[in-house]
Formats: C-alpha cells, structure tokens, sequence
C-alpha cells in the first residue's frame, strides 16, 4: 500500500469510525439537513420575461407564507436566465445539475428549451417540474418519470376551442402561432377539433417569435376572407399582435379568438381596450369564485403592488405547492428519488384553478376545466369572463408509458 492511498484508507476509517459513535441516524440526518435547492430555468429577458417574472413571483409568495422552509430543510432558489435561447437554457440546466446539484429544477417557459433539456434531465434522474413549457411531446413519446408538469400541455387549452369556435363564432378560420413548437402544436390542436366540426381552416401563416410589425401578416388575414382568427402570441408578442390587429381595422369585421395566452393579465393592461371582446380558452383566470383563488388574488396583490395574477402565477403557486407538498410527505428526504417521485405523483390539493391533480398516465396537470373567456371591462378594468368551459381536459399522452 503506497502513502498516499494509505493515507486515504486511514482517513477513510476515522469517518467510519466516527460514524458508527455517533450512531447512523446522525449521518443521516446531517445529509438531509442543507437547504434543499430548488434551481430555476426562467426567462428573465426577451420576449416572455413578465410570464418568468409572474412564475417567480408566485412560488416565492408560496414559499414565503412557509418562512422558506419545509421539513426543517431551508429552500433555496438558484435563478437562471435562459434568455429565451435554447443552446442558454441547456447550458443552464447543465449548471444546476452538475455544478449547485440542485435537488429539484423548475421552469421553463418556452417549449423548444424544455425539449433541448428533457435528456439531461431524463439521464441525470432530476426531477422537473414543468412550471409553463407546453410541448405536448413531454407527455407524449418524450415523457420522462422524472418530468412532472403543473401548467399544461399546449394541446389542454386549444383542443376543446376547435370545436367551440366552429359552433359559436365561425367555420372559416385563419391561424395564425409563432413560428416554433409551441405554435405548431397549439394550431394542430385546434385543428383536431374544428375540422370534424365542419370548420375550414382559410390559411395559416407562422411568423418568427419575436416579430413586431405583423402588418404583412394582418394584409394576409384581411385578404383570406376568413371570418375568425385563431391565435395564440404570448408576452411582448400578444401585445403586439392584439394591437395591430385593432389598429388595423381587422376587429371590426373578424372576430379574433385564441389560446389563453393572448390577453392573460400580464399583457391586457398594455393591450387596453384593443383587447376587449377577444375570446380565448384557459384554465384559469383570476375571477374564478373559490376560496383558494380569493385568497391567492388578494395575497398576490398586496405583495406586488396591485399586480393581478395571471395563468403564469396561478403556475408558479401550483409548482411551490406541488413541492411543498411532497416534501413534507417524505420528511424532506431528497435523496430517495423513487420515494420522491411517488409522493409528487400522488399530490392533491385545492388551487387556484381548482383542484389540482397529476395524470399518473403522462404525469401532466389534469386541468379541472378549460374555460371559454371574453375579455369585457368588468370590476373596474379589463378582465377574462368565463362564459363556457369543458371539465377535467386531460392530454391524450400518445405514446408515453410510464415509468419511462
Ligand atoms: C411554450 O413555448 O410552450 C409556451 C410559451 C408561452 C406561452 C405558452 C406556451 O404562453
């Protein structure tokens, strides 16, 4: 035996040996006693920072309310910027896990990212909880038991509208999405419905994510002859887009309708009236008539100076929740990962949007309901109003066979 591996082994020896006075339960214990780290892939610039920004907000407001701590572990936030580039977000994620070790990660928002991340995710066993990427391929053939999701897949709140708008607003349909994952797999959504509906889709048309003049697209969409649009733009695009639409002259003839995301509170106060009578599906909005909500609004305002939540914050308090949750369920244990996973599966409790669950099938957010929502000047300002909904929407998870 050379010094240098004797020297090793004797060092090795004096822990054992230690550890054995001290009693195992100790050394177990001590493992389990650091903060637990919660690392968070979000955009905090670009074009969807404020639904970052909404997403944090609300699990610190959660986290918060349980003076950061859970099973006597400490919770701490490590926060990324994945400047809405999925090459930044993979690097990111790669830091968490390798380098801060994080024991569970959340975020992100945009689908190309979250698809760049699964296989990291997936091959490390880091547990994810999806807190707004939508691709619907997470809970389909790229479903991980390590990837849970609290907002939904980008199918949950298009698929019950194709069928809504082609009975109640019009057959001829223009579509129009920014031109990634998530625009592609909200339109197809929409299609799966209208169509067998007895809807025409006039065209589609796919600008870049980003875009901010839309005028050669809105010279398009009044030249289609389409009776409605079907959009779905989010962040700085929604504002965008909803105001062009208007300054246009397109809402006078065209009704404009969307995936949720068009005129969630984030963006209505700069869309202003533009946005008025924009019918949309979601499965929140900050009206709904539950005690869980009314508490949420009102904690959420007062912490952040008059702000309504929106779908992203009502995310954010599900994912914290989520967390919490499991945590306490296995007394903070982070280290049984398969024990971890269970408890998160089987998760349930009463959020904002209603009673929260996960598919054990995709684990996916079954939403309770999808609400059909017209923005009208209501309570003082602009607000969504349910005016239809379609309960318990769960995706169809094609494909995914859990455990996988
Ligand atoms: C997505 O990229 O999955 C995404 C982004 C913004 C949204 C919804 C979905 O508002």
């Amino acid at each position: 035996m050379d010094k240098v591996t004797r020297r090793k082994f004797l060092g090795g020896a004096t822990l054992a040996a230690a550890g054995t006075a001290m009693g195992p339960w100790v050394l177990r214990a001590g493992a389990q006693s650091g903060p637990i780290k919660i690392g968070v892939v979000l955009p905090y610039s670009g074009v969807y920072a404020v639904l970052g920004e909404s997403i944090t907000q609300a699990m610190e407001l959660v986290f918060a309310r349980e003076g950061w701590t859970v099973a006597g572990r400490k919770i701490e936030l490590i926060k990324e910027d994945d400047e809405m580039q999925p090459p930044v977000g993979v690097r990111k994620t790669e830091k968490l896990i390798d380098s801060d070790k994080v024991d569970i990660l959340t975020g992100p928002v945009h689908s190309g990212i979250l698809m760049g991340m699964r296989d990291k995710v997936h091959n490390s066993k880091t547990i994810l909880i999806v807190s707004n990427a939508g691709a619907d391929a997470i809970s389909r053939e790229r479903c991980s038991k390590w990837i849970f999701r609290t907002s939904f897949s980008n199918w949950q709140p298009c698929q019950p509208m194709g069928d809504w708008v082609a009975k109640n607003v019009s057959k001829d349909v223009f579509l129009t999405a920014p031109n990634y994952q998530a625009g592609k797999d909200m339109m197809n959504a929409f299609k799966e419905t209208f169509v067998p509906a007895g809807g025409k889709v006039v065209a589609e048309d796919y600008p870049k994510l980003g875009e901010t003049d839309y005028a050669p697209y809105l010279t398009k969409i009044r030249q289609s002859g389409a009776k409605a649009v079907f959009a779905f733009y989010s962040g700085t695009d929604a504002v965008n887009f909803v105001k062009q639409f208007d300054q246009f002259g397109l809402k006078q003839s065209i009704k404009l309708t969307g995936a949720g995301f068009l005129t969630e509170p984030d963006v209505l106060p700069a869309q202003g009236k533009s946005a008025l009578g924009v019918i949309t599906g979601h499965f929140y909005t900050p009206l709904l008539d539950n005690a869980t909500n009314h508490r949420f609004v009102k904690e959420f305002r007062d912490k952040y100076f008059g702000k309504m939540p929106d779908g992203f914050a009502c995310q954010g308090y599900d994912t914290a929740e989520v967390i919490l949750r499991a945590l306490k369920a296995v007394n903070g244990n982070t280290q049984d990962k398969d024990k971890l996973v269970d408890a998160i599966t089987k998760v349930e409790f009463d959020s904002p949007r209603g009673r929260f669950r996960f598919d054990p099938k995709t684990h996916n957010v079954i939403q309770p309901f999808i609400y059909v929502r017209e923005v009208r000047e209501v309570y003082g300002g602009l607000n969504n109003v349910p005016i239809d909904k379609v309960a318990n929407v769960a995706d169809p998870g094609t494909g995914c066979t859990l455990p996988a």
